[in-house]
Parts: C-alpha cells; sequence; structure tokens
C-alpha cells in the first residue's frame, strides 16, 4: 500500500464516488478505510471504529470470516473464471444453486439466476416478469408499480421502479409505465394517520383503483422490498405485504420480492418475504450472499415461471439475458462458504434479539433527545430520524445530521446518514456490548450535535 500521505493527496481526485457529488468530494474527501477486523474497520488514521454500517448492508458476518476468504483462495487456484453462458457451467455454481434452492424452499423459490449484484438483480427480474407474460400470451402486460421511497438500484430498470427523486431526476426519461404508490410509513404518509392497518389498507385500494384503471392485463408486475432500506427503513404493518400478494394473485401481476438486503437474515428471518409469510414470484438477492466478498447476486424464481420457462416451445423462451460474470466461479465459492456459515451461525437469530435491544436502546435515545422525530427499525436494520422540530416534522439541517456522524465516529461507532436519517446495519453477529457501544456513541452525537 502507498503511504498515508500518497492516499490523502489523492483522495477523490481521480475517482468519482458513487451516491456524492464530486465537488464537494474534492472539498471534503471521504474517510479512507485501510484494514478491518472482526465487527470493526480501521481509518488510514489509525482510528478504529465498530462499524454500524456492516459495510453497505452487506458485511453480515463481519470481516473476518476465514471460511469464506479460504473458499475464494481456493477457486482462485481451482478455477478463477469460466462463462455460463449457454455450453459450459461449473462447479461451484451448480453445487449453490442446488443449496439456494434449499434454502429459499420455504419462500417456494427453486431456481437461481446468478447475476454480478443488486441493480443486476433487480434488471434481471423486471425483464423476467416481462417475458414471462409473453410466453404466457400476454405480451401486453409491461407495466410495472412500485413504492414510493423504494430503492430498488440504479440500471435504468431499477431506477425507473425506484422511489425516491434523488435517483431520478437527473437521468430522466426512465422507462414508461411504471407508477408508483405511497409507501407504508406511518410516520409521514398521506392518509393523516398513524395506523399502520389503515395505512396498508389505503395503499391497497390504491393499487386496486389503479388497476382498474390501467387495464389488469397491461401489468407485468409489482417489485416491493419487504422492509424498505434505504428509504429509510421503512417497516410496514404485517398485513401489507400479504394484502399486496393477494392482489397481485387476483389480477396476474407478478409479485417480486427486492431482498437485496432484506435476504439472509437481516430482518431477524431467514427473508423479508418469510417474515410476513408471503412466497413472491421472484427475490432479488445479493449484497450479504458472499459477505459482501465478492460482488454476486442471484434471483431467485418461483414454479409458476420455471413451469413456463421451462417447457415453452416458443422462440421468445429462451434467456436472452445475462452477465459475463453470471454464475462466476469464485461468486459461487464466496457464497456457498458464506451460506455455510451464515446458517451456522444462526445469524437471523442473533439478528432478532440484538434488533429488539437497538430498538430500546434508540427508543430511549428519543425520549432524551428533541433532536429525534422517529425511530424505526426491524432486526438489524434500523433508523434515527432526525428533524429540526418535532411537530412539524421538519429535516434536521444538513450540518446537525453531520455532525451527529462525527461525534459518534469520534466516540469509536461509524454510523450512515442519508438525508436526516441516521441508518444502521451492523453485522448480525454483534454481540449486546456491541449494541451497548452503538447505542452510546449515538448518544454523544445527538448531544453534540446540538451542543
Ligand atoms: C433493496 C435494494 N435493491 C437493489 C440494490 C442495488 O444493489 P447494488 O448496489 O448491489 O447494485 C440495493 C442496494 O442497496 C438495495 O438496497
Amino acid at each position: 500500500m502507498r503511504s498515508a500521505n500518497f492516499l490523502k493527496e489523492n483522495n477523490a481526485r481521480h475517482l468519482w464516488h458513487p451516491m456524492a457529488n464530486a465537488g464537494e468530494m474534492l472539498a471534503h474527501p471521504p474517510k479512507i478505510i485501510t484494514a478491518s477486523k472482526g465487527v470493526e474497520i480501521t481509518d488510514v488514521d489509525g482510528h478504529t471504529v465498530l462499524d454500524a454500517v456492516g459495510g453497505l448492508w452487506n458485511v453480515n458476518l463481519g470481516y473476518s470470516c476465514e471460511p469464506v476468504k479460504k473458499a475464494i483462495r481456493d477457486q482462485l487456484d481451482d478455477l478463477p473464471y469460466y462463462s455460463t453462458f449457454r455450453g459450459t457451467s461449473n462447479a461451484p455454481v451448480i453445487e449453490l444453486s442446488f443449496e439456494l434452492a434449499d434454502f429459499f424452499k420455504p419462500d417456494g423459490l427453486t431456481r437461481s439466476f446468478f447475476t454480478s449484484g443488486g441493480s443486476d438483480s433487480v434488471e434481471t427480474a423486471l425483464r423476467l416478469a416481462r417475458q414471462y407474460h409473453k410466453l404466457k400470451g400476454q405480451p401486453e402486460r409491461t407495466k410495472y408499480f412500485a413504492l414510493k421511497k423504494g430503492y430498488h438500484g440504479t440500471h435504468f430498470g431499477g431506477a425507473s421502479v425506484n422511489g425516491n427523486a434523488n435517483f431520478r431526476r437527473a437521468y430522466e426519461p426512465l422507462l414508461p409505465g411504471v407508477f408508483h404508490l405511497p409507501a407504508p410509513f406511518p410516520y409521514r404518509n398521506p392518509f393523516s394517520t398513524t395506523d399502520g392497518v389503515v395505512i396498508a389498507q389505503s395503499i391497497a385500494n390504491l393499487f386496486e383503483d389503479e388497476i382498474a384503471f390501467q387495464g389488469a392485463d397491461t401489468i407485468a408486475a409489482f417489485i416491493i422490498e419487504p422492509v424498505l432500506g434505504a428509504g429509510g427503513v421503512i417497516v410496514p404493518d404485517e398485513s401489507f405485504m400479504p394484502l399486496m400478494r393477494s392482489i397481485c394473485d387476483k389480477y396476474g401481476i407478478l409479485m417480486i420480492a427486492d431482498e437485496v438486503i432484506t435476504a439472509f437474515g437481516r430482518t431477524g428471518a431467514w427473508s423479508g418475504s418469510r417474515l410476513w409469510g408471503v412466497q413472491p414470484d421472484m427475490a432479488c438477492t445479493a449484497k450479504a450472499i458472499t459477505n459482501a466478498y465478492y460482488p454476486f447476486g442471484a434471483v431467485m424464481i418461483n414454479e409458476k415461471l420455471t413451469e413456463v420457462f421451462e417447457t415453452s416451445k416458443s422462440p421468445l423462451a429462451s434467456i436472452g439475458h445475462g452477465y459475463t460474470y453470471s454464475g462466476h466461479p469464485v461468486g459461487a465459492a464466496a457464497a456457498l462458504a458464506t451460506l455455510a456459515e451464515t446458517k451456522r451461525l444462526n445469524v437471523a437469530d442473533n439478528a432478532a434479539a440484538r434488533g429488539l435491544e437497538l430498538m430500546a436502546g434508540l427508543e430511549a435515545l428519543k425520549a432524551q433527545h428533541e433532536l429525534v422525530g422517529d425511530v424505526r427499525g426491524k432486526g438489524l436494520m434500523c433508523a434515527v430520524e432526525l428533524v429540526s422540530d418535532r411537530t412539524k416534522q421538519s429535516a434536521a439541517a444538513k450540518d446537525v445530521v453531520q455532525k451527529v456522524q462525527d461525534v459518534a465516529y469520534a466516540h469509536g461507532v461509524m454510523v450512515r446518514t442519508s438525508g436526516a436519517n441516521i441508518i444502521l446495519s451492523p453485522p448480525l453477529v454483534i454481540t449486546a456490548a456491541d449494541v451497548k457501544k452503538i447505542v452510546a456513541a449515538l448518544d454523544a452525537g445527538l448531544s453534540g450535535a446540538i451542543g
């Protein structure tokens, strides 16, 4: 590694950072992370902090997961790459598809289509949905429904179903034929209520109303995060996803669960769909599938689709979609080792238990700090929404949010900010002591921000 001075001098000079303003990055260069161990990361100046961001919701097993590292090293020696395009396959990807079919069996998902990440998985699911309807003789089913505040990555398809203006405006026009319903968000919604059941039913009513207006036979799919992540950790009422599932069934609309964050235990259940007792038609996964050590993803597919795709004689039945790195053997080997560790450590149970402790800590912070407007979460995905005025629910100023993050960092914990939200998504292997440390650092951050 080059010297710390070299890294600092060249920081953000020759690269544009994702989700950031290039000029701002030059003026305020980002933290340089140089090392990691367990659930901690170390920056270029030698500060070691607990990573309450978990990489980017994806380092579920922490930074020292030796079985995954070994699997990657071994696979690089055996077969560092070969394509899975028509005609060739590889050993780890075959074994992984077998294991994933078993893991997602309770979700009714038995086939995998491999990708290089979350945006790729979303793009794949959106495309397969249209193709499915074409094969079923309903070529007009091309439209998509999605939720405001939903995040589905940044490919043009994903950005089109994305429900946050920040990720859309600069890239418009996006796909035509995409319609957004309100988010199931008790803290902010257009229904003048905080009752999650009423909100769920109101959105379901709007969905049916819009289906009647558009024509069910023009709609391909509805995409939903079981718990909305990047939009501010929005936990719907438990009735919401089942209600939307029943409407999709009634009108022949496919349900795509975007489980890029929620799959593999983060909510305290093995998948977000399972958390709500719903079987989606497809589930997009990525991130924690390799514990973040290798860019990889999988779209999981249910029987409704497999029956059609595997028996159709139509020339359109061939999947004209895929990536050079679909089924990459190193990624597949990493995913196999990650899945085994994920199950062995039973991280879903730990996420549920630590999540309850974390939420209790955040509720206590809300009781103490006027700056906190709302706290919410499920398992180990949580958010603290900062406000300048609780009654008006007006967003806290940018510098106040930044100060909370900076002071928390000085107190040994990395948290992430998104607008006026502090987002927490630590590794699923954190301990009760780690939870206390996160809450204490946030307490210091909230006090420091108004001081
Ligand atoms: C729910 C969801 N879908 C899709 C994506 C996009 O994944 P990626 O950044 O790996 O392309 C993300 C990323 O955070 C996500 O949270």
